[in-house]
């Protein structure tokens, strides 16, 4: 009986304790990591989330880099929060009939991830059905228990998004194993997303600055699409990411603290005759509660890895897994200290604002 007491006691003890932390703040008033009981209480950009144990406010999008200054450097200049394996969606229904069997990497449907302010998106594309779908397979085989969707209907999320924001730019970034001749080229037209198109012929090579961001605006060449397929290039104009791109190794081995070095397809990172910088930090196998852990303080520290391995250049794109799980800023923190770097010298895009003390410094 005392024992019962004793529990009972503590229940009554935690309740209460809950409810008084959560009566500081509540229906939108809770600020950055106050503690929270529900998404309805943090207040904009943030929503309610538990890393290890107790819910807090913590960051759900992406500084604007463009809003908050302008887009009219180089599009090498800013940073990009980028999504690994962006279709790999918890929850999402099967389209084969048969349950999948295979690692989901987000939670976020493709348009909230770009509602969120996610800008690239990295998309396993096989051939399957007669079609392009986005699968996570092995062996370059798509199967009815490893396809999660036709490519189509991803990509007319991105023709949705990129038609209600005519100043967004978006990069797609393609594992691609499609072997189907104009096999892209057909889904992307089917998609509605030509009309975006960045055309390889501007993309520079030898290291140049790319063409201002107010440039591809102004075109409305604001979709960029990169294949690991070398000679989709010659044959359908889709640029071979590692003309353009420098990118560390991917999974486990990209995550060794103070250690950062190319893919195997990619140059060395301090070849700056590309001009593009990405960076992975992901585990080879997505685990939910690591990725919170990791998009926080470590994904900070591996890209200042990087910029020192890829010759004093940091990040354009920061691909990530469960990109909105953190114990407070996570990627979204770590993507504002690429840009504000890249940017101003400053280590968060927002010092780079005139009179903040950072940005007055530097100029
Ligand atoms: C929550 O906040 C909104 C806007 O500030 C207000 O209209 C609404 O009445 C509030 N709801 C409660 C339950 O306090
Ligand atoms: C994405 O998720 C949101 C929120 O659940 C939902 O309203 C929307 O219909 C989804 N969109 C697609 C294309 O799945
Ligand atoms: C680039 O990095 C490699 C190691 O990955 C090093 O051997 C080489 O000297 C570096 N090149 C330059 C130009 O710094
Ligand atoms: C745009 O922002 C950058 C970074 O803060 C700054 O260096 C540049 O002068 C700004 N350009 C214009 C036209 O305001």
């Amino acid at each position: 009986m005392s024992v019962f007491w004793r529990i009972f006691r503590l229940m009554i003890f935690l309740v209460v304790t809950i409810k008084v932390a959560n009566a500081a703040c509540s229906n939108g008033t809770c600020k950055f990591l106050d503690e929270c009981s529900s998404d309805a209480d943090c207040g904009t950009g943030l929503y309610c989330f538990s890393c290890l144990t107790i819910s807090r406010c913590v960051r759900s999008s992406a500084t604007n880099q463009f809003k908050l200054l302008n887009n009219s450097l180089p599009f090498n200049k800013y940073a990009f929060l980028t999504t690994h394996n962006s279709f790999a969606i918890e929850g999402e229904p099967s389209h084969t009939g048969v349950p999948r069997l295979t690692f989901n990497n987000q939670e976020d449907n493709v348009t909230q991830q770009l509602n969120n302010g996610v800008r690239a998106l990295m998309l396993d594309t096989y051939d399957f059905e007669g079609d392009v779908w986005l699968c996570h397979s092995f062996k370059g085989e798509c199967h009815d228990f490893t396809a999660f969707e036709p490519a189509t209907d991803t990509l007319r999320e991105i023709e949705a998004f990129l038609s209600a924001n005519p100043s967004e730019i978006v990069t797609v970034i393609l594992e691609d194993y499609v072997k189907s001749p104009n096999g892209l080229t057909k889904v992307f037209t089917d998609a509605g997303l030509m009309k975006y198109w960045f055309p390889v012929s501007n993309m520079p090579k030898n290291g140049a600055d790319w063409p201002l961001v107010s440039q591809m605006v102004a075109n409305n060449q604001r979709l960029l699409v990169f294949t690991s397929i070398r000679s989709k290039e010659q044959s359908e104009g889709i640029a071979y990411q590692w003309n353009y791109m420098v990118e560390n190794q991917y999974g486990d081995g990209g995550m060794k603290e103070g250690d950062c070095f190319n893919r195997g397809e990619s140059s060395p990172l301090n070849d700056t005759s590309k001009s593009l910088v990405l960076v992975n930090y992901f585990r080879s196998v997505p685990l939910k509660p690591l990725a919170c852990v990791q998009n926080s303080g470590s994904l900070i520290d591996m890209l200042q890895t990087c910029h020192t391995a890829a010759a004093n250049r940091w990040a354009n794109f920061v691909a990530v897994d469960y990109y909105k799980r953190s114990e407070g800023g996570g990627t979204f923190q770590a993507v504002d200290t690429s840009n504000g770097e890249l940017l101003c010298g400053c280590n968060d895009v927002h010092s780079c604002l005139p009179g903040s003390a950072c940005g007055t410094r530097s100029r």
